[in-house]
């Protein structure tokens, strides 16, 4: 199959980005509107930047109306955001927290989660998340105006919390307890659980 993006339809164009850049890890994002109300939802455009400092980028894209999502919305007034990890045992939840809500409804809530106040910005942690990155936006990037335009929110990373219980003995976080969940294409998910190594040369 060859396709031609000056002339693709913009879903054939996102089905296949979304099927070949795999697995994509899933940013779960706590942001707050200017009323301190608490959005959570996930995003698998993300990915880390570099340590010093620490960098991540997540991209809500425009919806296919072309309007903004609340996360995004929010990052505009409130530039603060929490990474929360999508775990295995947070799978359902996680999923149900990309629900479509009002702007102002809690997902979190519906989803049965507790949130619980950050150190350093603003927005919460969903407590029953075993590793927290609190963040502040550097800069928000857009590129293209039409349904499913990139948003990159680019962030610098002020605060990692990681629970010990997913240390391995040398302080490293160990995947086998972490167990963190990635997206492919469709609605598939992958574990992270499947290792194997390899020594660099
Ligand atoms: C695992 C997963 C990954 C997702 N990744 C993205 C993404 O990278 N970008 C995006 O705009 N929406 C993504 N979505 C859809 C958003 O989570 C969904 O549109 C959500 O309602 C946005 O919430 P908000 O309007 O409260 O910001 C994803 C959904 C799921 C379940």
């Amino acid at each position: 199959m060859l396709i031609d993006v000056a002339s693709a339809e913009v879903v054939t164009v996102y089905q296949a980005l979304v099927g070949i850049v795999t697995p994509r890890p899933i940013a779960w994002v706590t942001t707050v509107d200017d009323q301190g109300r608490v959005n959570l939802a996930p995003f698998s455009f993300f990915n880390a930047f570099g340590a010093n400092p620490p960098v991540v980028v997540f991209s809500p894209t425009l919806r296919r109306d072309g309007s903004k999502k609340d996360t995004l919305l929010n990052l505009e007034v409130v530039p603060e955001f929490v990474l929360n990890a999508a775990v295995e045992d947070l799978a359902a939840p996680m999923n149900a927290t990309s629900k479509e809500l009002p702007r102002g409804q809690s997902e979190a809530e519906s989803a049965g989660l507790t949130l619980r106040p950050a150190v350093k910005v603003r927005p919460p942690r969903v407590a029953e998340s075993p590793v927290h990155m609190e963040c502040r936006v550097r800069q928000i990037l857009p590129i293209g105006d039409g349904p499913i335009a990139a948003n990159l929110v680019i962030g610098e990373v002020l605060l990692i919390d990681i629970d010990d219980a997913v240390l391995d003995p040398s302080g490293r976080v160990d995947p086998r307890k972490l167990r963190t969940i990635a997206r492919l294409g469709g609605s598939s998910y992958c574990r992270s659980t499947d290792l194997f190594e390899m020594e660099r040369p």
